[in-house]
């Protein structure tokens, strides 16, 4: 019974990614976000192995294709225009060929393609070898860029950049940011999804501000890095390219890229030492911090807890975040809520501010595994596969209920379901 009803979810899993392809990149679901964006097709790509080696490949290799000539990655790549997304290429003005947007997104590209390196063997060398110096031009950029401090963390300039477009971590540095000229606009996301699941018009307003600044600089990703309206470090960027690192140098490694190789463990040993400026006591946490009011940002969400995925922190850090998980799995259904179910601004369904996400899930769990907390792992991944099984592929989840929330036939969700939160011994 138990198989028959997994394959089923196996088969609408694959439907989904196949209706989302759109031939050489897939779009996180129809309608609601109708291009290429950057983290998720590092998450497709997992999703497409289970059945196609070559089409997981592929995902990354479009994403690339797009990149800047100094290594940037953008977050979306409009490989054609549709009017039904706002802001469209015609906001972001970045004057590429593919069109792009003028920002980036956490870098887990370079993991991917050490998981799919390590699922295929050797039959991938050829991949590797092809994607490696993209891969390794785009962490350059991350270091040279964004790494303000010095300290091996990363900077981001806009909230979309997190991938948390409306963490409430962002709610001080965005109430900070000018927005008397912000241009008439019209959103078309509420057109798809409730409001009340979705950033506010003033989240939006932000949004917008901090993207006509960097336009109104011709997108100079280093004059927005030392001056633009939000300057935030994120601890989950932070984290996910300290672990990226980690795994573009185990590709460095099989490549033999000794020099590369070298230069990756110095940026490494420098990340792992700087990560401690993060670490908030009060809140017994990783927490990211607003670099243009030069304070902590006092939140615990679901990014708090890849430290475990970065490889970061001391025995006793870890043990509090291990509390917190403990604590917080007393209060809601699901792990992991994006944000700390007791804090006041906690709304489980309102996107970044409550809701689970079956990626993020992932990555904690696997840090989780790796670092020796294989009961949790397990945990996270039995509830990703209960919220699936019994909602079906959202965007994301209410930590309370289970419901779905965002948009529906979610292409990274379908991923996560073939790649880790399908039960596999049946
Ligand atoms: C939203 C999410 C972001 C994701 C994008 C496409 O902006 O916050 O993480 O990449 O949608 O799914």
């Amino acid at each position: 019974m138990k198989a028959a009803v997994t394959n089923d979810l196996d088969r609408r899993a694959l439907a989904i990614l196949k209706a989302n392809d759109q031939g050489g990149y897939t779009v996180p679901t129809h309608g609601l976000y109708p291009f290429q964006w950057n983290w998720d097709s590092a998450f497709v790509a997992l999703g497409f192995a289970s059945f196609d080696a070559e089409r997981a490949w592929r995902e990354i290799e479009t994403l690339l294709a797009a990149q800047w000539e100094d290594g940037f990655v953008p977050h979306i790549v409009f490989w054609k225009d549709d009017s039904g997304y706002f802001p469209g290429p015609s906001v972001w003005r970045t004057r590429r060929h593919p069109a792009t947007s003028g920002i980036t997104q956490p870098p887990v590209a370079a993991s991917v393609a050490r998981w799919l390196y390590e699922a295929q063997g050797e039959a991938a060398l050829v991949q590797v070898r092809r994607l490696f110096p993209k891969l390794l031009a785009w962490h350059r950029w991350f270091h040279e860029c964004r790494d303000t401090l010095g300290k091996g963390l990363v900077l981001a300039t806009h909230p979309w950049e997190t991938g948390r477009d409306n963490s409430a971590e962002w709610d001080r540095p965005m109430s900070a940011v000018d927005i008397s000229r912000v241009e008439p606009y019209e959103r078309r996301d509420l057109m798809k999804v409730d409001a009340d699941m979705r950033p506010t018009k003033e989240n939006y307003d932000r949004y917008l501000a901090i993207l006509q600044w960097g336009r109104d600089c011709a997108w100079d990703h280093r004059a927005i890095a030392r001056e633009g309206p939000f300057r935030v470090v994120d601890i989950g960027m932070t984290t996910i390219l300290l672990r990226a690192d980690r795994d573009l140098l185990v590709l460095a490694e099989l490549l033999g890229e000794m020099e590369h190789a070298d230069y990756l463990r110095k940026r490494i040993s420098l990340a792992e030492a700087g990560i401690a400026f993060l670490w908030n006591d009060d809140v017994g946490a990783f927490c990211s911090y607003d670099l243009v009011a030069g304070q902590s940002l006092p939140y615990l969400t679901s990014a708090s807890f890849l430290a475990f995925f970065a490889g970061a922190g001391s025995a006793s850090e870890r043990a509090r975040l291990i509390a917190h998980l403990e604590r917080i799995s007393g209060k809601a259904r699901y792990l992991v809520p994006s944000l700390d179910v007791d804090h006041p601004d906690f709304d489980p369904i309102r996107y970044w501010r409550g809701p689970v996400w079956a990626m993020v899930n992932f990555l904690v769990a696997r840090g989780l595994m790796e670092a020796g907390y294989p009961d949790w792992a397990e945990r996270l991944r039995r509830d990703t596969e209960t919220l699936i099984a019994g909602t079906g592929f959202f965007e994301a989840y209410c930590p309370l209920t289970g419901r779905g929330t965002g948009g529906d036939a979610f292409s990274w969700t379908a991923a996560m379901w073939l790649h880790w939160a399908r039960e596999k011994n049946q």
